[in-house]
């Protein structure tokens, strides 16, 4: 008897061992993938992790960085939205310190025209203003090659910060850009490829004579992933910053392929990313809108920006694909073999489980699900040398049905 309540003693003891061992296995490995290997040598996820601190609490409202928003309009007009609103009445410039983009001094030309300098003051004319940017003309075909070999953010807002303007802004210097253009990036987790889309895009763009900023939108844990909800939060605080002309929604795993792939203000909303090495560069199907899509302010706020329901991968770019065709508005697309990406290596997505549903039902919630249903907090803003970071809590959830 006595032996036998030993053995299971001691088996109970090895169990209790191997449990504790276990856990804390788990815990090491658990510590170990929260910064990953891949991610370890980006600082920005060890610096800027959330602490639970609500930072833009002891904030200003009415500064530029931005505070828990929520519209509750919900039952009037999408027109009346709050964005334009706080876009005419801040005059804060997304380009640093030159706020006035009509009157740049044109301070290079004559800076080394000594003649100029000293004697006439009728020769340096410096009131001229700047021309107005033309698009890049290029005929012929002009592969943009990426270099998606992975650095540190920290080397690349080095190595780009001193080509830009703080936040990720820049703006032509010798002319002065037709085209405002915001790129929304919604984003979680995908540190690397945050710091591979950030060393290409800028080069990508930075000869496109357009004015640009990148605005990352980053979703706190808790939540799936609602990328469709973070374009919503990325357009209301763009919008706070300055009067974008134009929105490019931008996943941060591709990467334009063709310098004839022009970022600028579309007339139709337009499709971008119709070409994805993934898919052997052809269209899935013709109404896809997922990927790299633009669309100008009105286009938008015309169609009540995208809709909040769509929780988990899929299904939200089709919804605002509806949204278009219900408000007469068409896809556009540049030519197949100028709209070329390449996307970046990554595990597949959860998909949604209710996307097909939510399609169904998305047609008849237009005028109160999208931009004046949105409901969030910006936990923490932080212009970095190559783009705009905000970091935000969505207060809305899925539809448990
Ligand atoms: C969280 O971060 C903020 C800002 O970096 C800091 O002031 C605060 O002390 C941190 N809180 C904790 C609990 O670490
Ligand atoms: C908030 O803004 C007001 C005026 O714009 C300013 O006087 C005040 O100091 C600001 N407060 C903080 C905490 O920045
Ligand atoms: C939004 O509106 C509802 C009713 O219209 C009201 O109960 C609620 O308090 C409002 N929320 C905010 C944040 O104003
Ligand atoms: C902007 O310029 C003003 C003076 O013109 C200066 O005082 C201020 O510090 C500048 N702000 C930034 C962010 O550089
Ligand atoms: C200015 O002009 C002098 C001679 O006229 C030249 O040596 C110098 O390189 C010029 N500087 C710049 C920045 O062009
Ligand atoms: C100023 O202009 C006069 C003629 O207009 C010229 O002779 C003189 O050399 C100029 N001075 C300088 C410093 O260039
Ligand atoms: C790509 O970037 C790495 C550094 O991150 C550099 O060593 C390499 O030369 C670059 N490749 C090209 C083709 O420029
Ligand atoms: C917003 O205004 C535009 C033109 O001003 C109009 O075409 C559109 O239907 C309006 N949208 C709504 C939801 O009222």
């Amino acid at each position: 008897m006595t032996s036998k309540k030993i053995t299971l003693l001691r088996y109970l003891f090895a169990c209790v061992c191997m449990l504790l061992a276990l856990n804390l296995l788990i815990d090491y490995f658990a510590d170990k993938s929260d910064v990953s290997s891949s991610f370890s040598r980006l600082s920005l996820r060890k610096v800027y992790r959330y602490n639970g601190t609500v930072l833009s609490s002891t904030g200003n409202a009415s500064s530029s960085g931005s505070i828990s928003h929520s519209n509750n309009n919900t039952n009037n007009n999408i027109n009346n939205s709050l964005a334009l609103n706080s876009a005419s009445t801040t005059n804060v410039s997304p380009f640093a310190n030159s706020s006035n983009l009509q009157q740049q001094p044109q301070l290079e030309l004559h800076s080394n025209n000594s003649l100029n300098q000293v004697n006439g003051s009728k020769e340096t004319i410096t009131t001229e203003p700047l021309p107005l940017c033309q698009d890049p003309v290029i005929e012929e075909s002009s592969p943009f090659v990426p270099n998606i070999t992975l650095e540190s953010l920290d080397v690349i807002n080095d190595q780009l910060g001193p080509l830009l303007e703080p936040g990720g802004a820049f703006k032509p210097k010798d002319c002065i850009a037709r085209h405002h253009v915001a790129i929304v990036v919604p984003f979680r987790d995908r540190y690397a490829h945050l710091s591979i889309f950030l060393r290409n895009i800028h080069k990508f763009l930075m000869q496109q004579r357009i004015a640009y900023r990148i605005f990352i939108i980053e979703q706190t844990n808790g939540k799936p992933f609602n990328r469709a909800a973070l374009m919503n939060i990325g357009f209301l605080e763009a919008m706070k910053l300055y009067k974008w002309d134009c929105f490019i929604f931008h996943d941060v795993d591709l990467l334009p392929l063709d310098n004839r792939n022009l970022y600028n203000c579309p007339r139709q909303p337009r499709h971008m990313s119709v070409a994805i090495d993934k898919f052997n560069y052809k269209l899935p199907y013709r109404t896809i809108f997922g990927g790299v899509s633009a669309m100008t302010r009105e286009h938008f706020l015309t169609v009540n920006g995208f809709s909040n329901s769509y929780f988990g991968w899929g299904g939200e770019d089709d919804d605002m694909s509806n949204r278009l065709r219900n408000a007469n508005l068409f896809i556009a697309r540049y030519p197949i073999n100028i709209a070329r990406y390449t996307m970046l290596k990554h595990q597949k997505e959860k998909a949604n489980p209710k996307r097909y549903e939510n399609l169904v039902n998305g047609i008849n919630k237009i005028g109160n699900d999208g931009l004046n249903s949105i409901k969030y907090d910006i936990y923490s803003y932080k212009s970095y040398p190559t783009f705009s970071w905000y970091y935000a809590e969505l207060k809305i959830s899925e539809q448990k049905s």
